[in-house]
């Protein structure tokens, strides 16, 4: 039976996955530094020993080394690490706060390298794994008034491709999804239908759409993909911005 880390589990994109994945007969390990206890509850009834929990801030050293130690304690390691949590900030780069900066390079880019450093170890002990990260479009093109969001995942794009290259020998895959605007609580809802209408597919993604394809690429069905930054846009990302 295959073993999944999730990180940012709790919510949206991340809740999704751990429902598909559970569903597909994986072990789910869920990070989040939220612990919503009536979603735990719900998958402990419906899935039981399959699913487990540790509230971890993947920013912080100290909760990713715990929350390593907890993985080992309790499924003795893992087969796919998924580098899902993630922030958003919004402004004009000079007006933002240095904080703005300081956390969204910690929970989007520096919590990939900490659950690298301790996971990709054993995965490299293992002689495979897989890893996806949760990269978006907004790492491949830029947006209005988001510029340290466009940062953060744009150096989540190119980490991708550098961890896919450096792993390859050791059978580790690593790959990520860029989508465009999905509805989770990330997204501002006033917002869903101005983002939909200048989608070529004129509505905007599920969390479950983006599931599938983490699904995809960590698992044996993508088994000669790696480095890829897949869009999940609906085409979003091949427009040259002509109106209809
Ligand atoms: N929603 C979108 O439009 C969209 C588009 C492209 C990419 N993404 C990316 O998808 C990923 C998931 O976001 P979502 O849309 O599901 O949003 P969400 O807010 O619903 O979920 C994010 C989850 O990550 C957790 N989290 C954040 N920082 C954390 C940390 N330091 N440690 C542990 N948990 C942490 C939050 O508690 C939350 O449960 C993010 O990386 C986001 O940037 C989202």
């Amino acid at each position: 039976m295959k073993r999944v880390l999730i990180t940012g589990a709790m919510s949206g994109i991340g809740l999704a996955s751990t429902v598909l994945f559970l569903e597909r007969g994986w072990v789910v390990f869920m990070a989040d530094k939220e612990e919503k206890t009536d979603i735990l509850e719900t998958l402990k009834e419906q899935y039981g020993e399959k699913i487990f929990f540790v509230k971890t801030d993947v920013s912080k050293d100290k909760d990713v080394k715990h929350l390593h130690s907890k993985v080992q304690e309790l499924i003795y390691g893992i087969d796919c690490v998924i580098n899902n949590a993630g922030i958003i900030a919004h402004g004009l780069l000079h007006e933002a706060p240095e904080k703005d900066w300081d956390d969204l390079m910690s929970n989007d880019v520096k919590s990939i390298y900490l659950t690298s450093k301790y996971f990709i170890p054993e995965l490299i002990q293992n002689g495979h794994g897989t890893i996806v990260n949760t990269a978006s479009i907004s790492g491949i093109a830029g947006d209005y008034e988001m510029p340290i969001y466009n940062a953060a995942k744009g150096a989540v794009v190119n980490l991708t491709r550098a961890m896919a290259l450096d792993y390859a020998k050791f059978n580790i895959r690593v790959n990520s999804v860029c989508p465009s605007a999905v509805d989770t609580n990330m997204l501002n809802p006033d917002n869903i239908p101005k983002y939909a209408c200048v989608n070529p597919l004129k509505r905007i993604c599920a969390p479950i759409e983006v599931a599938k394809v983490i699904y995809f690429l960590a698992s044996e069905e993508s088994s000669y993909c790696n480095g890829v930054n897949l869009p999940v846009t609906g085409g979003l990302d091949v427009h040259t911005g002509q109106p209809e």
